[in-house]
């Protein structure tokens, strides 16, 4: 970050001398007013619950400017990475900073490969958990425990270590989120295959059985694909800000992508596009286009409690991009797949069409997020609506490790520990 030379000058009606803190600038979007010695010179903290003002960190990974609707990794637009990249690149992009060359990507493609197997103690542990548990129930668990089986890379200091755990997390997701659905379905779990693309083969371990030849559809492998790359990473959002807090106390990486997991799964957050699924079936059920009018209503009263999932982002105020892009990718596999007239997919269009035009939504700058095509692709594709989220998890962990490593790498990183304002008893004796 460039120390810009404007100053930020706090002055106080009581009479208090005024303080200046320096302004800092990064490379695109707001700068930041440096406010780590107000708490010594002022005896005040800062009051900003939800950080909507507070950048936590500096980061060079992803960068959002959400008035626009645009989304950097590593400086490249989303959509010419959705459209040119697999995920395999998008993860050595995010990772490294750079596009592979074609040795890095055969390279890193091999790396990940080589780690794709689980240890096979993961399938006694995995079997602890009830056949109808959540698959983020059981994802938490698993990759929480990852750190209980791969102890030769988890000293956080050690950078070598850092990258084969990176490796390995990416690698070995696909691996879980296939084991939880299969233990949920009563079928054995498939074993990785190496000749498959990364998400060829998270295809296979999903709807192979070892009964039958599975054949990868490219249309719904390229699907798959791109919702990777575009929930692969995010900036500061709430899960990977608690992937950042939760390891700055030096915790293995296992353990903090773990609680990354568990963020995600909110439906706030990651269990949006569960959520908006489950939306749209119950309009669906509940008399279709005819009602979407009568929905809208209950989702702009304020007590009836009903949000319009799948709308809304605290980033972005316009078009989110990633939407657009899955708008586009939902419209390919339901053609390949002839669900062309899919009655939810045009449920949602419709639902679209009127909050765009709606002033409710409108003046709120309300438009679609990513979430609320990704679940008609998901369905189409065969993954059950429970499992959306832990393919969010999957996706997002590229993400979560290389923003942990970049915070490790940080000379300026410290433990998070925010601040409070307490407004409880004050001090007071046991009578
Ligand atoms: N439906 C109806 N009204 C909404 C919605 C929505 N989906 N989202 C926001 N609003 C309204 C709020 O009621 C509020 O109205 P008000 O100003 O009259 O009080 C205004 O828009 C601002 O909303 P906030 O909740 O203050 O915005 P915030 O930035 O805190 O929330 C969030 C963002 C959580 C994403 C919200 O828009 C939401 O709940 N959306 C639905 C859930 C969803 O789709 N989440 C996925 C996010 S993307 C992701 O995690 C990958």
């Amino acid at each position: 970050m460039k120390l810009s030379e404007n100053k930020a000058t706090l002055s106080f009606s009581n009479g208090k001398p005024s303080v200046d803190f320096p302004v800092y600038s990064g490379s695109v979007g707001p700068d930041v007013i440096d406010i780590r010695k107000l708490y010594g010179e002022t005896d005040m903290f800062t009051y900003d619950p939800g950080f909507l003002s507070t950048a936590a960190c500096q980061s060079a990974i992803t960068y959002i400017d959400g008035d626009k609707g645009e989304l950097l990794y590593r400086g490249y637009p989303i959509d010419q990475l959705a459209t040119k990249r697999d995920f395999m690149d998008i993860c050595y992009l995010i990772l490294n900073g750079d596009l592979p060359d074609a040795a890095q990507k055969i390279d890193f493609d091999a790396q990940v490969t080589n780690h794709t197997m689980v240890n096979e103690q993961l399938h006694f542990f995995m079997r602890g958990f009830r056949r109808d548990a959540h698959p983020m129930a059981v994802l938490t668990g698993l990759v929480g425990a990852l750190s209980a089986f791969y102890h030769d890379s988890t000293d956080i200091t050690n950078p070598r270590h850092r990258h084969i755990s990176a490796i390995r997390l990416i690698a070995k997701m696909p691996t879980l989120v296939a084991m939880a659905y299969k233990y949920s379905k009563g079928q054995p779990f498939i074993y990785p295959q190496n000749s498959l693309s990364y998400t060829g083969n998270f295809l296979r371990m999903m709807f192979a059985n070892p009964c039958e030849d599975y054949v990868v559809n490219p249309v719904v492998e390229r699907a798959l694909d791109r919702i990777f790359i575009l929930h692969a990473d995010h900036e500061q959002n709430a899960s990977t800000s608690t992937v950042r807090l939760c390891g700055s106390s030096g915790t293995n990486p296992f353990a903090a992508i773990a609680a990354g997991v568990a963020c995600l799964w909110g439906p706030a957050h990651g269990g949006a596009n569960e959520a908006c699924l489950n939306m749209l079936e119950h309009l669906q059920a509940n008399g279709g286009i005819e009602k979407v009018g009568e929905f809208m209503e209950q989702v702009k009263d304020k007590n009836s409690g009903v949000r319009l999932m799948g709308f809304g982002h605290r980033v972005y105020k316009n078009y989110d991009p990633r939407a657009k892009l899955m708008q586009q990718t939902c419209k390919e596999v339901l053609k390949d797949l002839n669900l062309e007239n899919d009655p939810l997919f045009k449920l949602a269009m419709e639902v679209e069409r009127i909050a765009l035009e709606d002033p409710y939504f409108v003046e709120r700058k309300l438009y679609p997020n990513v979430d609320f095509y990704s679940g008609i692709v998901q369905r189409a594709i065969g993954i059950p609506t429970d499992l959306f989220t832990a393919i969010f998890s999957l996706a997002r962990t590229v993400g979560w490790i290389a923003q942990w490593n970049e915070m490790l790498s940080d000379p300026e990183y410290k433990i998070g520990r925010p601040r409070q304002l307490y407004n409880g008893a004050s001090f007071r004796d046991i009578k």
